[in-house]
């Protein structure tokens, strides 16, 4: 179910587009489909549908296949899941899910299939100390005879403290007919898909409630706050799962990763690292604090000092066993360090490939540039590699020493073992083992007398 509106949130987004760990709520509850081996996930959407559906269609594929039904105007969750009836196979078991309940476990939802045996309806619950707008169960001794909504509940029935999570499974063909069965005599006037409690009853088909007491696993997003609150409850989950694996954070609380993050044998994370789509740590990797770091693959023993910006968006970034990054370096896609690279701070490197024990540690850029072994580039040299309207590359081959503050007009080679002088503007090629001086001659006038300032 996707089509409500979330008005709480106050966003111009849809609800279930909203992110949790970087991706949509609603992409989190269909993932958990796919780990279900679902058959096929229909999509109700109504609310912003078009945004919604195209969101959906744009995950990458899965064994699920996905199926959309338009749901308007959206009145009630019975009245949602009549819109997907049709898309329903009578021999399948139907699973509900809600687009705004990212993180139920697929273990969880595995023992509510496994209650349901086929022919029983499943209904997940949970016990709240504060169960306000909650649907009740309520029970006749053991059994479950209704889910009361809140707004339509008595006196008594609203201190029952046991909750219905909104999660159901149950027979397609008894879904269907029961569903047949709604009115909207109620409190809000809505077709209440928690009404079917009562006609399995009267059927005599067994009901039976899977209740946890992981408050996380049905915690559904309406604010801005329980967004936050969600998203801290994922990077717990997400950093616990890291640490049984071996990986050292510092402190779980002040970690973040929105996407996947992969990782070797002593791995550390130092506080306030944010890791976004696919980024993989090598064995002995050590990341400092405050780095973001997004689409890279870091090799063994490599470091990464503090308040690094790595970015490889979709070329990628590579850095190479025992390379030194940081502080304060930005390496953008494209970047390929090979091992023992020194890249200090405030320098920055795009599209750009430096070979074994290169060095780059300070002030400096390096762009559409391909750099031999152990070159030495002085602090404040830059690729000129733009010329307004083409990027060009500069080559620099093995053990090249770059004074500082060079200007490198691209295309260029400096040939083998050159060395370029402080302050040079380079616009031709250079040849192997020469010095090169690109700048105006010093010049000294003997005693010079500054000129004085006139009464
Ligand atoms: C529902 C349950 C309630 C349960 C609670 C758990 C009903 C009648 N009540 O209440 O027992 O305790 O969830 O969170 O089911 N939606 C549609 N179309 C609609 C209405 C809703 O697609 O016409 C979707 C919403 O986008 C949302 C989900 O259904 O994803 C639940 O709707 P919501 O209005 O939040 O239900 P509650 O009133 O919270
Ligand atoms: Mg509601």
């Amino acid at each position: 179910m996707a089509a409500g509106k979330g008005t709480r949130m106050k966003s111009a987004r849809p609800k279930v587009l909203h992110r949790l760990g970087g991706r949509a709520l609603l992409a989190h509850v269909l993932d958990t489909a796919v780990q279900l081996s679902a058959r096929r996930a229909v999509v109700i959407v109504g609310h912003q549908a078009d945004q919604v559906q195209a969101a959906v269609q744009a995950l990458p594929p899965t064994g699920t296949e996905l199926a959309f039904a338009l749901q308007e105007p959206q009145l009630g969750t019975g009245h949602a899941v009549q819109q997907a009836l049709p898309q329903l196979g009578d021999d399948a078991i139907t699973l509900i899910l809600s687009g705004d309940v990212p993180l139920t476990r697929p273990e969880t939802l595995q023992a509510l299939l496994a209650l349901c045996q086929g022919s029983q309806l499943a209904l997940l619950t949970l016990d709240m100390a504060d169960p306000s707008g909650y649907g009740r169960i309520v029970r006749d001794g053991q059994t479950v005879t209704a889910i009361v909504e809140h707004k339509d509940a008595s006196e008594a029935q609203r201190r029952i403290t046991e909750i219905y999570s909104g999660i159901m499974a149950l027979p397609t063909r008894l879904l269907r007919a029961w569903l047949a069965r709604l009115d909207n005599k109620n409190a809000q006037q809505e077709y209440y898909l928690t009404d079917i409690v009562r006609f399995a009853v009267a059927d005599g088909v067994p009901v039976l409630a899977h209740r946890i007491n992981d408050a996380v696993q049905v915690a559904g997003v309406n604010s801005p706050l329980q967004l936050a609150e969600l998203e801290r409850a994922l990077q717990l989950r997400q950093a616990r799962a890291l640490m049984e694996q071996g990986v050292r954070l510092a402190d779980p609380a002040r970690f973040d990763m929105r996407g996947q993050l992969r990782c070797g044998a002593d791995v550390e994370i130092d506080v306030g690292c944010v890791f976004e789509g696919q980024v993989e740590l090598g064995d002995g990797v050590r990341i400092g604090a405050h780095c973001v770091i997004a689409n890279a693959r870091i090799a063994a023993g490599a470091t990464v000092q503090p308040m690094t910006h790595i970015d490889g968006e979709q070329l990628g970034v590579e850095v190479g066993a025992g390379a030194i990054i940081g502080p304060f370096a930005r390496l953008r896609p494209g970047a390929q360090l090979g091992e023992q690279v020194h890249i200090g701070n405030f320098v920055e490197v795009k599209n750009s490939t430096l070979a074994a024990g290169a060095k780059a540690n300070h002030l400096a850029y390096l762009g559409d540039a391909t750099v031999g072994e152990r070159v030495n580039y002085g602090a404040g040299s830059i690729t000129a590699n733009y010329d307004g309207a083409n990027k060009h590359r500069t080559v620099i081959e093995a053990d090249v020493h770059v004074g500082s503050n060079c200007v490198l007009v691209a295309p260029l080679t400096l040939g083998a073992g050159g060395t370029i002088g402080g302050g040079s503007t380079i616009t031709k090629s250079t040849a192997a083992g020469a010095l090169t001086v690109a700048r105006g001659k010093q010049v000294s006038v003997a005693g010079w007398q500054r000129p004085v300032k006139k009464k």
